[in-house]
């Protein structure tokens, strides 16, 4: 017999535990369910403790935990903290794994012909977060090595970037961050965003965080304009918004300082070296990259004529393989100036 803590936590966690452990009892596995009902919530606002230590005990001392979701909005960070973030911690559960896969066809957002006129872009904080190399390594090569990497916000560099972002809104901006769990620097970024939208307050703006904002994305991408974000997530999300536009290979970016208007732009991918040397990278990425260069120095006719030509070949199926397609880099390279 094998004994299941039960945690239905708080909001649709009750109700969905509810079917699960049915479900269990269904399949006759001589599970023994430990329900603690009252570790939600309520019980955090009524006596201030997430989670006992006789309850952490009693979780421990069981075969597996079933937990349905714990949060809410009258709670502080302290409780999603003193029972999920513990349970992980203290547990030692270090893996997370999440599978996904499709169980039909008709499941997919993006089967539907509605959900793929995506036009959005992903404003990403370039010069400080998680990449500004702030951070060391101790111990090394021994088995107590230590690496730290800090997460860098500024007043300065998070207002500018959100007032990029909003002069370049042609609907809405959103805002991406993980301000629920990362609170320093998040705290700075919520504080830069009220100050931001009062600016600003004709655009549409709303707020998201980083792990629903990948799941929106996916659900329903034309939803989006501007999605500004720090450093790290935004190297993450631009490559999700470049495969769902139609992959890694087809799209290009910028690197601008909007305070001199200096510019650098490279496709979004990398060197892929899986595939180098084939000639079958697709060089649609770095061709729109030169439309983002010339549309920045003020050709706007140009930069609109290379985007068309580039759909030209595209809708014509003169692409490389990872289009579906059977031309070369050259090949490609060709149509698109044949078009032009
Ligand atoms: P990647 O972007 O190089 O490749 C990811 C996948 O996309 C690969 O399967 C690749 O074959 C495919 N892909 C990328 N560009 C493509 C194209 N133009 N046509 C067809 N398929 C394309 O990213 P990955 O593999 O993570 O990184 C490879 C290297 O690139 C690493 O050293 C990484 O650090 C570096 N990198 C550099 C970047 C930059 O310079 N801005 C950005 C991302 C990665
Ligand atoms: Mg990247």
């Amino acid at each position: 017999m094998s004994t299941i803590a039960v945690i239905p936590g708080d909001g649709i966690g009750p109700e969905v535990i509810e079917e699960a452990v049915q479900v269990l009892d269904e399949l006759a596995l001589g599970l023994d369910f430990d329900v603690l009902e009252h570790v939600n919530a309520d019980t955090y606002l009524q006596t201030g403790i997430a989670l006992s230590d006789s309850d952490f005990d009693r979780i421990s001392g069981s075969d597996a935990v079933l937990l349905g979701a714990v949060g809410d909005a009258r709670a502080d960070m302290a409780y999603a903290r003193g029972v999920l973030l513990r349970l992980r911690f203290d547990l030692d559960l270090y893996v997370n794994y999440r599978p996904a896969v499709l169980c039909h066809d008709r499941l997919s957002p993006l089967r539907d012909e509605t959900r793929r006129s995506i036009d959005c872009r992903v404003i990403r904080e370039n010069t400080e977060g998680l990449y500004a190399g702030i951070g060391g390594r101790l111990h090394r090569a021994t088995v107590n090595e230590v690496g730290i990497d800090a997460e860098i916000s500024t007043y300065h560099g998070v207002a500018r970037i959100l007032d990029f972002a909003f002069t370049v809104a042609r609907r809405s901006v959103c805002l991406v961050d993980k301000s629920n769990a990362v609170r320093n620097g998040g705290a700075l970024w919520q504080r830069c965003w009220a100050e931001a939208r009062d600016k600003y307050p004709d655009v549409p703006a709303r707020h998201l965080y980083v792990d629903a904002a990948v799941m929106h994305l996916v659900h329903d991408p034309t939803a989006f304009d501007v999605i500004v974000t720090n450093n790290s997530y935004g190297d993450i999300l631009s490559d999700l918004t470049a495969e769902l536009a139609g992959g890694l290979g087809t799209v290009g970016s910028a690197n601008i300082n909007g305070g001199n208007g200096f510019g650098l732009f490279e496709p979004v991918h990398g060197s892929a070296p899986d595939i180098a040397g084939q000639a079958i990278a697709n060089p649609i990425g770095a061709i729109l990259t030169a439309a983002l260069l010339v549309d920045h120095l003020g050709h706007r006719d140009a930069a609109r004529a290379v985007r068309a030509a580039v759909e030209k070949v595209i809708s014509a199926g003169n692409v490389t393989p990872d289009l579906g397609g059977p031309l070369s880099t050259k090949d490609v390279g060709a149509a698109i100036r044949a078009q032009l």
